[in-house]
């Protein structure tokens, strides 16, 4: 399966996609990562593997305008499924209909808890004893699409954002490359909200 891999920043969830394709734990190839900002992180890391990146500015662009463009790109490079890792921006109807459920995000909380920024200051702020990271189909609203996979995080008494991020973090490169494979598994059926994942057939 041909992946399109959108970023902003740092790049810690591409990264970790990239090793699960290289150590055969998810059978996909990342055909292009496109960033939104030119200083992303990410990029340098794609250029150093050898995988095609573009930077696409959407500066002076209307939503739709900007998401036509990346749209493009993705369809040039024939992906067959999209990837927002850390984009920090919400898609256009014209983007959502493009790829009908093959647009994915990983989010820093257990959705519906805590959507946008800042989501493990937002849970540490609440007092939740328990967070953790979303894999969800993406829509065009903010971290709303139906839930693929989710792992629970514990809050620790002495957390900072700092650390409780690092040890979701930790769980978002585990999720992200087990949701994509099981949909290159095809295993994955969405049935309005609900999301089935078709258990492995015993032999
Ligand atoms: C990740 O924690 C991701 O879950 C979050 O941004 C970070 C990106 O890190 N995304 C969101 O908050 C989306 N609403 P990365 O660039 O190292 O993958």
């Amino acid at each position: 399966m041909r992946l399109g891999i959108l970023i902003s920043g740092r790049g810690s969830n591409f990264e970790a996609i990239a090793n699960s394709i290289a150590r055969r734990k998810l059978d996909a190839e990342i055909a292009i990562v496109i960033s939104n900002r030119a200083n992303a992180a990410g990029l340098e890391i794609a250029r150093e593997r050898g995988i095609p990146v573009r930077v696409i500015a959407s500066q002076g662009l209307d939503r739709e305008a900007y998401d036509r463009i990346v749209v493009e790109e993705l369809k040039l490079h024939e992906v067959e499924l999209v990837c927002l890792a850390g984009f920090m921006r919400l898609l256009s109807a014209h983007f959502v209909r493009s790829f009908p459920d093959r647009v994915l995000n990983i989010h820093p909380s257990l959705l519906p808890s805590f959507p946008g920024l800042d989501a493990q200051r937002q849970a540490l702020e609440h007092g939740v004893k328990i967070t953790g990271c979303t894999v969800h189909f993406v829509d065009e609203f903010l971290d709303s699409g139906p839930i693929v996979l989710q792992a629970a995080v514990p809050v620790l008494d002495d957390d900072s954002v700092e650390t409780l991020s690092a040890r979701i973090l930790a769980q978002e490169h585990v999720i992200y490359s087990r949701a994509i494979q099981l949909l290159v598994e095809e295993r994955v059926s969405v049935e309005g909200r609900r999301v089935r994942i078709r258990e492995i057939e015993a032999e």
